[in-house]
């Protein structure tokens, strides 16, 4: 049997992340993979404790190094007691956000120094990095229409349209930077054209997985 793999969904507000993790586990199913889902921030008790924090607005105006924390925090028990147990154990991972999202968000849109995430990156991970991320990209205006069609805003989606800009260009120089791991989709296009990426990609991941 291959060995398991770690895989992240990653994207800006309204990309289309929870209808695209819904197809990649359909993906998944029909290979046969045993794998769990799960969620950054949240993924354990305590995880979706912090998630209520960070996206509620109780504490609107926290510090950026608090948010900053408070996401490795609640990471540092999602690799503990569930992410790392089930890679041990042989099952694949699908998290639906990791650390992607901390330089994107923390680093990009808040403007913390990417070196000062990458020192938290190595020491609450150690090694342990995805092996496949796929990146849903979009316009800021596509996504944000998308969002505001919903429920209200938690404290990130209320951000204004530089703040969003800024995310999505940290997301895409990542993607740049690491082009092996990290796959750049197209959301703006309608959704069977990003399914097919997405089948596409997996298709390849798949491939590479087998040697
Ligand atoms: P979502 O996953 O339901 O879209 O919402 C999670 C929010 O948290 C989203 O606005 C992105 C944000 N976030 C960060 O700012 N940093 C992180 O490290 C993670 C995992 C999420």
């Amino acid at each position: 049997m291959t060995q398991a793999r770690f895989i992240t969904l990653e994207g800006s507000e309204g990309v289309g992340k929870t209808t695209n993790l819904e197809y990649i586990k359909t993906l998944l199913s029909a290979q046969g993979i045993d794998f769990i889902v799960t969620r950054e921030p949240g993924g354990t008790a305590l995880g979706e404790q912090l998630r209520e924090l960070l996206l509620g607005h109780k504490h609107d105006g926290m510090a950026d190094e608090t948010e900053l924390l408070m996401m490795f925090a609640a990471r540092a028990e999602h690799l503990d007691k569930v992410i790392k147990p089930a890679l041990a154990n042989g099952q694949w991972v699908l998290c639906d956000r990791f650390t992607d999202a901390t330089y994107a968000y923390q680093g990009g849109g808040r403007g913390i120094d990417f070196e000062r995430i990458r020192i938290l990156e190595d020491y609450v991970q150690g090694d342990c990095r995805p092996d496949l991320t796929l990146l849903l990209d979009a316009p800021i205006e596509i996504g944000r229409e998308r969002a505001n069609q919903r429920s209200a805003p938690d404290r990130f989606e209320k951000e204004q349209t530089d703040f969003f800009n800024k995310v999505r260009e940290a997301y895409l120089s990542r993607a740049k930077s690491d082009p092996q791991r990290m796959k750049i989709i197209n959301a703006a296009l309608d959704l069977d054209a990003v399914k097919s990426q997405i089948s596409d990609q997996i298709k390849l991941f798949f491939s590479h997985s087998d040697s």
